[in-house]
């Protein structure tokens, strides 16, 4: 059985680890500050899905928070106190950041638990999943501030959403419910607060017992594919799944369903 309460490590101050099974799970635990993102914890977030990306042991990411916080954006006390240059250089280590984790092979989860504001949803939008606890709340409210957002999501919602919708948000700086999401296709699913873990778990547990390379070609094909025309696309889905079909794991799907057995997929 797995066992969900494994030990967490701190990594920093506001960012705690634990494995379970082939599970990495990365919370963000700035409660008192509802997980707002320091520039520190940003450069511990990258540095940890750096270590994921050469740990081939793990094949799926949860990214979650703590308490009524999942991440409520950039921490606007420090950029209250940060030079042009400092917000500028915040601005590049966290794009770098966010896409680095939207680039890692293995498959990630963002469990919101609660506020997903600004920086928070767009590290969210960087994930393959969304699990919402139902009482979540996600906006971009930048404008708010006299800004707009910095961390990508303007364009990434508009490659899922369109254009209208994105405006909506960005321009008016909206707060949106997790069923809102999940009816346009953000959120993958909604669940309950505390059942947020378990669920995000369950389904992170399902994907890494699937054969880990077609897992990741499977990431891989889609992702590269939204930025292809359809002909380059069809054709990177074939040479994916032909690399597959030579692999062991393709080899004992293929024996283990004529066979009328349980496939063994290679688990290391
Ligand atoms: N940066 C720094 N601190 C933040 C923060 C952020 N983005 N978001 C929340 N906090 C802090 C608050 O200052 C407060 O700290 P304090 O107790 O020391 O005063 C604490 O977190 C709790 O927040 P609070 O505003 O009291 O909670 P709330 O339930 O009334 O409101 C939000 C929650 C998320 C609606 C509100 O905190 C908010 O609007 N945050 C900013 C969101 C934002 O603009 N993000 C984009 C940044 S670019």
């Amino acid at each position: 059985m797995t066992n969900i309460d494994a030990e967490e490590t701190a990594v920093h101050p506001n960012l705690q680890v634990r494995d379970i099974g082939h599970v990495r799970v990365l919370r963000i635990d700035r409660e008192d500050k509802l997980g707002a993102f320091s520039s520190s914890l940003v450069s511990a977030i990258g540095a940890e899905v750096s270590r994921v990306r050469q740990t081939p042991s793990v094949r799926v990411v949860i990214l979650t928070g703590t308490g009524r916080g999942f991440v409520a954006g950039a921490d606007i006390e420090e950029y209250s106190n940060a030079s042009a240059e400092e917000f500028a250089e915040y601005q590049r280590r966290s794009r770098a950041v966010f896409d680095d984790l939207s680039r890692l092979p293995q498959a990630t989860i963002a469990a919101v638990n609660g506020y997903a504001f600004g920086g928070g949803f767009e590290i969210a939008l960087c994930c393959d999943f969304i699990f919402a606890a139902d009482s979540a709340k996600f906006g971009l409210p930048e404008i708010k501030l006299g800004l707009i957002p910095g961390g990508g999501g303007p364009q990434r919602l508009v490659r899922e959403v369109g254009a209208r919708w994105t405006k909506e948000l960005v321009m008016s700086g909206r707060t949106v419910t997790a069923d809102e999401l999940y009816a346009r296709g953000i959120a993958t699913r909604v669940v309950a607060r505390d059942e947020l873990q378990t669920a995000a778990v369950e389904f992170a547990s399902e994907l890494a017992a699937q054969p880990r390379q077609a897992l990741r070609e499977a990431k891989q094909v889609i992702d590269s594919g939204r930025s292809q025309d359809l002909e380059t696309a069809l054709s990177a889905d074939q040479l994916a799944l032909a690399r597959l079909f030579s692999t062991s794991d393709g080899a004992e799907g293929i024996r283990a369903f004529v066979e009328k057995r349980p496939p063994e997929f290679d688990q290391e």
